[in-house]
């Protein structure tokens, strides 16, 4: 196998996508490595289980720094050291500036608890809820300036069912969200998809290698999809 892309998890929270990116590349044939796990916020929970997982974890306090911009050089400079090449955001609350971003294009993830375009920002369940849709569900995309946009790589469609609420409904779109984000970043690590012209391109070689333990069904629960009413 081709050497492993060496990836770094910005959190700042829980860090359950965390654990399943870690938990993923357990597997010897996983192409990525999980290497650090950086957090914005120092009292995040998942920094504790970065380092029980036996990954290096840091804060890096938003807080202690004068300007986004002071913040996101120690950032940068720290995912240098680390020989990072690709960065997985995993309920990462800090808004990036364009620096930041172009420096990464193309080599940071994201995570986003609805089918993007619909519902980018916060409170996407319970928007979701309310708009009536029968058909929720999870994004990984490439990372833009713009807040919850940027090339799809992979999406998980989780149902509405009767009697939902927004609870249920995001317990629901996490367990989807923690098989998504292996799959994708399975994806991205071994070449099996890439951005070309700002758009995904898949190559059909290296997709067959990535798919070779295909993830569960991408639907919560799985069922077959059919017309929601
Ligand atoms: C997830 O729902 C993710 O999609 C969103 O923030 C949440 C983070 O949860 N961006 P966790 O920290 O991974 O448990």
């Amino acid at each position: 196998m081709t050497k492993k892309k060496r990836v770094a998890i910005l959190i700042s929270g829980r860090g359950s996508n965390m654990a399943s990116l870690i938990e993923a590349a357990r597997a010897p044939d996983y192409p990525a490595e999980i290497v650090l796990v950086a957090s914005n916020r120092p009292e995040a929970a998942g920094l504790d289980r970065a380092r029980a997982a036996g990954i290096p974890a840091v804060a890096i306090d938003h807080k202690a720094y004068a300007t986004r911009m002071a913040f996101e050089a120690k950032l940068h400079t720290t995912l240098l050291d680390a020989g990072i090449d690709l960065i997985c955001s995993a309920g990462f609350m800090r808004m990036l500036t364009g620096g930041f971003v172009d420096r990464w294009r193309n080599r940071q993830l994201n995570i986003h608890p609805s089918l993007l375009p619909s519902f980018p920002g916060l409170d996407t369940h319970a928007r979701a809820l309310s708009e009536g849709v029968k058909i929720h569900g999870c994004t990984v995309h490439f990372v833009r300036l713009e807040m919850d946009t940027g090339p799809i790589i992979a999406q998980a469609a989780v149902p509405v069912v009767a009697g939902e609420t927004a609870d249920s409904l995001a317990a629901r779109v996490l367990e989807a969200e923690h098989v998504l984000y292996p799959h994708a970043l399975r994806l991205v690590a071994s070449g099996a998809v890439a951005v070309e012209n700002d758009e995904i391109v898949t190559k059909a070689a290296d997709l067959a290698a990535a798919q070779q333990r295909p993830p569960r069904p991408l639907v919560w629960p799985p069922v077959r999809i059919e017309a929601r009413i």
